[in-house]
């Protein structure tokens, strides 16, 4: 596979490493082999990934019916299994989507995607990075697609358990978050979906801190927060029913006619927690 510039091939990293768990092949060597010895170690991250990604599809579709024509999908990662701008585009004619993502092979891919659909100019994608809430909303308005005085939904799928390091080392993604929240114009939408250890299966609970640990040598740490601290990133957004909870509850009668069905042992198996909040 060709590598865009600035890509980093010596580390695994958790864009390519998370294409790889869906079985995407937007990955390196590094991170296949890194991916195969999770998977092999580590079987349910795989579900849980693909149920991450159709909680994705649901909320997509969830709020296009509550009138959301603007997304802006940060850490979009690698495009597969369905985008956040073909899911809007399925079910309304007038949506628009910016893609962000900080992974130069993601950035390539997402572009690619557009290009071939001829939907550039519509949709978009940018090079850029959450830890940089005015700046990255300034590249978004910018980008011309999204009117900022409207109601957006922001997405950050799966990307806050990646630690966000700030220029002293700490974890800068709840302040980023919290900028994100004042930035967002009324009646915007916040959603969220992060990793955790909390109230998972027993036998989940090892396992998670163990494949946890399998990214601390990577090029991207993650972190996998309690309960309570992943609903504070929502602040005071009122949070849609049914409040936060394991990915394959969230409004269920939302999947689509041809998802794939995802078995879990029990709702927690999936282990990644997700919600809504709208900016009162
Ligand atoms: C686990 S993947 C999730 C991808 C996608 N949201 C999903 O759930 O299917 C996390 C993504 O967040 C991106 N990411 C991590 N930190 C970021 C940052 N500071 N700014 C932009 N993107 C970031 C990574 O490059 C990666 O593509």
């Amino acid at each position: 596979m060709f590598a865009p510039e600035g890509v980093d091939l010596e580390h695994p990293n958790v864009a390519r490493v998370y294409d790889y768990y869906l079985g995407g092949r937007a990955n390196y060597a590094v991170d296949r082999v890194f991916g195969e010895r999770a998977l092999e170690r580590y079987p349910f991250v795989a579900p849980a990934a693909k149920a991450n990604r159709l909680f994705l599809h649901r909320v997509v579709r969830y709020l296009c019916k509550q009138g959301i024509r603007q997304f802006i999908d940060i850490g979009s990662g690698v495009p597969t299994m369905g985008s956040t701008h073909q899911v809007a585009d399925e079910i309304v004619d007038d949506a628009s989507c910016v893609y962000v993502d900080n992974e130069p092979v993601a950035v390539a891919h997402s572009r690619i995607l557009l290009e071939e659909e001829d939907v550039t100019g519509k949709h978009d994608v940018l090079h850029a990075d959450l830890r940089e809430p005015d700046r990255l909303w300034k590249q978004i308005e910018d980008s011309g697609v999204i009117d900022p005085e409207q109601p957006v939904a922001l997405l950050l799928i799966a990307v806050l358990h990646v630690t966000q390091p700030g220029p002293n080392g700490e974890d800068i993604g709840p302040q980023a978050v919290a900028r994100f929240r004042e930035l967002l114009p009324e009646g915007s939408y916040l959603v969220i979906t992060h990793g955790t250890a909390d109230d998972v299966p027993d036998k989940r609970k090892a396992e998670m801190a163990e494949f946890g640990k399998m990214y601390d040598k990577s090029a991207t740490p993650v972190i996998w927060r309690p309960h309570g601290e992943i609903e504070e990133f929502f602040g005071d957004y009122e949070l849609v029913e049914p409040g936060c909870t394991w990915t394959p509850l969230w409004h269920p009668e939302e999947t689509g006619e041809n998802a794939p069905v995802i078995e879990f042992d029990s709702p927690n198996d999936s282990v990644v927690w997700a919600g809504v909040g709208r900016k009162p």
